[in-house]
C-alpha cells in the first residue's frame, strides 16, 4: 500500500477515535427537558426500570462498582454523568454508544425521563427546570404537595396546592385537582373537577348522605391533574365525614363460599333425605349379607349333624 494512503487510514482512525471520546449531543437535544416534574413517584418508578436496564453495566450509583467494559459505563452518581443537561442525558440514553445499547425501542420516553429522574437524585447540586407550559402560574409544580382539610360549617373538603419555585413554596394556582371517595371497587368522583384559586386552594362540596365506614371515615384522595407538569401528585386522607354505615365483612353472609345460610331449606332437607337415603342402602345391603353368611353357617352345621 502506498505510504500517504497509510498516512491517511491512520488520521482517519485517530479522529474515529479522538470523536470516540467525545459524545457530541446536536444542541436542540440538549436543551430538551422532562415534560413533567420529577418527583418521589418518578424517582421510584425510575429505580426499578434503572435496577432492570441499566445496573448491570452502570452498578449501584455512587458505589462506582460499574462492569469492566471498553470505555468503561461512567457511574451514575459520577460528575461525568451529572454534567450532562436532561435532555443531553435524555439523547445519549435513546441513542446509546456501543457497548450501551440504544434504549429507544426498549423503554418508552416516559420511562427514559423517570430514570433521568432517578439518576438526579444522586446529585445535590441539581434543580430541575421543566417544559414551559403557558397558563400556570406560581409554582412550575415541583415536588407539589396537596394538603386536604374538613370545613365543617361549609360542608366543604378545602384542597391546598403546594410547589417548591426557587426553593421557595408556593401555591400553585390555576391548576385542576380532583377529589374521589375511596370505595370498595375503583374511586367516587366528589363534586366536580376544581381549579385552584391564587392561594392554591380548591373547595369541594361533600355530599351529606356519603356511607363511610363503622365509625363514619372516608378515605379522601384528591389528584392534579396535570400529570405532565406535576408527576404523579396525591394525597391520601382519612376523615370523619361520612355517615357512618356497618357493612358486612366479605366473609360473612353474603360471601359465595358461605353455603350454610344461603341454602333454601328445601335443598338442605331433601339432601339430607338422600344422604340419608343412600346409606340406609348401603345399610340394609350389609346386613342381608350378613344374613346370608348367618344362614350359610347355619346349613354347614345342619349338614355336619
Ligand atoms: C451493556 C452495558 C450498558 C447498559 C445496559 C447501559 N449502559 Fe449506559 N453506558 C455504557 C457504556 C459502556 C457507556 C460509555 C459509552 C461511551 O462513552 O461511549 C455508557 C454511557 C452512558 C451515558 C453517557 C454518559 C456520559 O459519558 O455522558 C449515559 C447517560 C448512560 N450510559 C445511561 C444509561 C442508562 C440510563 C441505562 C439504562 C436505561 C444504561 N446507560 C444502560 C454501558 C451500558
Amino acid at each position: 500500500m502506498n505510504k500517504r494512503y497509510l498516512l491517511l487510514l491512520l488520521v482517519v482512525l485517530a479522529s474515529a477515535h479522538l470523536s470516540a471520546q467525545e459524545w457530541v449531543v446536536p444542541a436542540e437535544n440538549g436543551a430538551k427537558l422532562s415534560p413533567f416534574a420529577f418527583n418521589d413517584s418518578t424517582r421510584k418508578a425510575g429505580a426499578e426500570l434503572y435496577i432492570l436496564n441499566c445496573k448491570s453495566c452502570h452498578g449501584d450509583p455512587g458505589k462506582n462498582n460499574v462492569i469492566n467494559l471498553v470505555p468503561p459505563p461512567p457511574d451514575p452518581a459520577s460528575v461525568r454523568m451529572q454534567n450532562n443537561s436532561d435532555g443531553a442525558l435524555q439523547f445519549k440514553i435513546v441513542q446509546g454508544r456501543a457497548p450501551m445499547p440504544s434504549f429507544k425501542n426498549i423503554l418508552s420516553s416516559t420511562d427514559i425521563w423517570r430514570v433521568i429522574s432517578y439518576v438526579r437524585s444522586f446529585s445535590d447540586k441539581y434543580v430541575q427546570e421543566i417544559e414551559k407550559k403557558s397558563g400556570r402560574t406560581g409554582a412550575a409544580g415541583l415536588n407539589a404537595r396537596i394538603l386536604l382539610t374538613w370545613l365543617k360549617e361549609k360542608n366543604q373538603v378545602q384542597a391546598v396546592i403546594m410547589g417548591m419555585k426557587d426553593k421557595i413554596t408556593q401555591p400553585v394556582a390555576g391548576t385542576e385537582v380532583k377529589l374521589f371517595a375511596k370505595r370498595y371497587f375503583g374511586n367516587l368522583l366528589i363534586d366536580e373537577a376544581r381549579n385552584t384559586d391564587a392561594q392554591g386552594k380548591a373547595l369541594f362540596n361533600f355530599p351529606k348522605d356519603l356511607p363511610g365506614d363503622s365509625a363514619g371515615y372516608v378515605q379522601l384522595i384528591a389528584k392534579l391533574s396535570d400529570e405532565t407538569a406535576f408527576g404523579e401528585t396525591k394525597a391520601d386522607t382519612t376523615l370523619a365525614i361520612g355517615v357512618p354505615t356497618y357493612r358486612p365483612p366479605l366473609n360473612e353472609q353474603r360471601a359465595m363460599w358461605n353455603v350454610v345460610q344461603k341454602t333454601p331449606i328445601w335443598l338442605l332437607l331433601s339432601y339430607t333425605f338422600t344422604v340419608l337415603a343412600v346409606w340406609g342402602f348401603i345399610f340394609y345391603v350389609l346386613l342381608q349379607i350378613r344374613a346370608i353368611y348367618k344362614a350359610g353357617v347355619k346349613k354347614d352345621q345342619e349338614t355336619a349333624d
